[in-house]
């Protein structure tokens, strides 16, 4: 499907999400101060699958991002309008607990943020900062969550050591590891390789492939191979518009906007 911005009000769907939509984002506009940065974008997010945002440098893409969490919030004379619908629940309602949904939204950045702390205490942060002290689910989590994240092998013989000694590719993958220790149902990634060698990349490329069912991902990337690697749909984003939201395979070769065409062949961006 595809998504023309200057038709308002519509909410774009791709086909193929078994397990349904999980967001839906409607009619969002996003300032900062009085500058608009994001206009009119709707778009469904299927639940289970990995939804890629691509677009040059400045579209908006980590700011629709952080828009899904409300990172945004802490941002000075930020406004937005519209809707972000998590399971129906507009999560710039009134009521919404920005905290519990944030633990909802696992974020994972472009460049890998470990806390100066051990490989342990790294992963079990979430269950921390929550109050858990009970040693079995600790440690079950730690176990579960680097098993998820494809790098238990590599780090079981040292927990306890600093995580800040670990390579960028072990440290992006420690990060998702404690973004899963949380429980998340969604990750957001934005640019999670762009710091990363390509064997590196590669290795985050294939956790996100067994990631999928299990969590909702929505991923920012630059590299096209990337976005056509991973993901199950993609959205084209330009200065601030969503112009072209469809599945992956549609959208880089048989994109229906000649601008998703220029940027998806290498014209520009
Ligand atoms: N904190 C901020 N305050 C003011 N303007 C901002 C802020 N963050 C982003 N912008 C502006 O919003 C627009 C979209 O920026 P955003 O960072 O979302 O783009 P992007 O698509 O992620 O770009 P890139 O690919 O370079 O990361 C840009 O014009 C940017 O200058
Ligand atoms: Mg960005």
């Amino acid at each position: 499907m595809i998504r023309n911005s200057d038709t308002n009000g519509t909410v774009y769907h791709v086909q193929g999400g078994p397990m349904g939509t999980l967001l839906t984002i409607k009619d969002f506009c996003l300032w900062y101060g009085r500058a608009q940065a994001l206009f009119d974008v709707g778009m469904g997010v299927e639940k289970g699958l990995v939804t890629a945002l691509i677009g040059p440098s400045g579209c908006g893409k980590s700011t629709l991002l952080r828009g899904i969490n409300r990172m945004n919030d802490l941002i000075d004379g930020l406004r937005t309008s519209g809707e972000i619908l998590l399971d129906g629940t507009d999560i710039y309602g009134p009521d919404v607990d920005v905290i519990g949904l944030r633990k909802v939204m696992g974020m994972v950045f472009q460049k890998p943020n470990p806390f100066p702390m051990s490989i342990a205490d790294n992963v079990c942060y979430p269950l921390k900062v929550d109050g858990v002290r009970d040693k079995k689910t600790l440690r079950d989590t730690l176990e579960n969550a680097l098993k998820a994240s494809a790098l238990w092998d590599e780090v079981k013989d040292r927990l306890q050591d600093n995580a800040l000694g670990l390579s960028g590719g072990q440290q992006q993958r420690l990060c998702i590891a404690r973004a899963i220790a949380g429980d998340p149902e969604v990750l957001l990634m934005d640019e999670p390789c762009s710091a990363l060698d390509p064997v590196a990349t590669a290795k985050i490329e294939d956790l996100i492939d067994e990631l999928r069912g299990r969590y909702t991902i929505v991923i920012v990337t630059h590299n096209m191979q990337q976005a056509a690697r991973v993901s199950d749909n993609t959205a084209f984003m330009y200065l601030g518009k969503l112009i072209e939201y469809g599945e992956t395979s549609v959208i880089f070769t048989n994109p229906k906007v000649e601008k998703t065409m220029e940027y998806v062949t290498g014209r520009f961006g």
